[in-house]
């Protein structure tokens, strides 16, 4: 896998360089650079109404390039990006992965930085720098029993049976899998971040990806039925409480009942 080469390889995070880069770059761009991820509105940004590409361009080469390398070619703080595909960029911006400010161990899932729009753009800059790679999925409902037995088979080992995520080796972790979409599953699934392996086409066709992401949305909303949702307990509580008054009823009648034998 590509990042287990790369983190294998790379030296440490240096903040002080990243510091400087990160001044140099508001010089050159102007003061939207690195504030304009947290607002995608782009009304005060000094470049507005650009072409996608190049607002692609100038959005990767403020947010992306000090790690990732100008041509996305890699650097000591970043893997190459080259032939990676759409599916992994988009994967990694939509989930709120990068960009990261520093190196860190496991980038997790976060709120987005950027706008889709933004995120479509900065998927095209990097297909620019060479072609190749997983295309975003297209995802359609698919059949929940058989998404029941190729998540038991491909996913639960690590994710768990029920998508709670689990430890792993080095401090790494399977993730929860309730909050991605159903976008998000295919694209784990085919681009393979981390140390989740990559499940080509082969492995797992178009429509039992489509039968896997129905079945974990599954997960997600059971998720939320055992947890938070108060209506999904007020069923049984209601029923023990119908129990409890006809048995109380039974009772009171039966004393009734006993007593007037006893005062006959
Ligand atoms: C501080 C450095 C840093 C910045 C800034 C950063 N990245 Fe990353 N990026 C990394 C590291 C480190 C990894 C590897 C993470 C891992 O091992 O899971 C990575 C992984 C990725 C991957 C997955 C690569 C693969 O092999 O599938 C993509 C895609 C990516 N970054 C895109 C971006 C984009 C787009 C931006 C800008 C919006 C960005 N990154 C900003 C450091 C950075
Ligand atoms: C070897 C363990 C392993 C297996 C098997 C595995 N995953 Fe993963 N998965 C991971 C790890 C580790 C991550 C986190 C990667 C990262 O953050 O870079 C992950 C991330 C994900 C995410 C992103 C979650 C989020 O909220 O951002 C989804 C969705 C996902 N996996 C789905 C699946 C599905 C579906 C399968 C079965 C087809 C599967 N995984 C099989 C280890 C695994």
């Amino acid at each position: 896998m590509g990042a287990g080469t790369y983190r294998s390889t790379r030296r440490r995070w240096q903040p002080g360089r990243a510091v400087v880069l990160g001044a140099a770059l508001s010089l050159a761009a102007g003061p939207a650079a690195l504030a304009a991820p947290a607002d995608p509105t782009p009304a005060g940004s000094p470049t507005p109404n650009r072409a996608g590409g190049a607002r692609g361009e100038e959005l990767f080469r403020q947010n992306c390039a000090s790690c990732h390398g100008q041509q996305g070619q890699g650097s000591q703080r970043g893997p190459s990006l080259v032939g990676v595909g759409p599916a992994s960029v988009d994967f990694q911006l939509s989930t709120g992965r990068m960009p990261i400010p520093h190196e860190i161990p496991q980038p997790g899932r976060g709120e987005p930085v950027f706008s889709s729009d933004e995120i479509a753009a900065l998927v095209d800059h990097v297909g620019s720098f060479g072609g190749g790679g997983p295309q975003i999925p297209r995802v359609a409902p698919g059949s929940l029993t058989a998404g029941r037995e190729l998540y038991a088979a491909n996913c639960a080992p690590c994710h768990g049976a029920t998508g709670s995520g689990a430890p792993l080796t080095n401090g790494w972790i399977a993730p929860p899998l309730y909050e991605a979409t159903s976008v998000q599953v295919a694209e784990a699934i085919r681009v393979g971040p981390g140390l989740m392996p990559v499940f080509p086409s082969q492995v797992l066709t178009d429509e039992q990806v489509n039968d896997l992401t129905t079945y974990v949305r599954r997960l997600g909303s059971e998720h939320l039925d055992r947890g938070g949702n108060p209506l999904g307990r007020l069923g049984p509580l209601a029923e023990g409480l119908v129990g409890w008054i006809v048995t109380l009823g039974l009772l009171v009648a039966a004393a009734r009942w006993l007593g007037r034998r006893a005062g006959e």
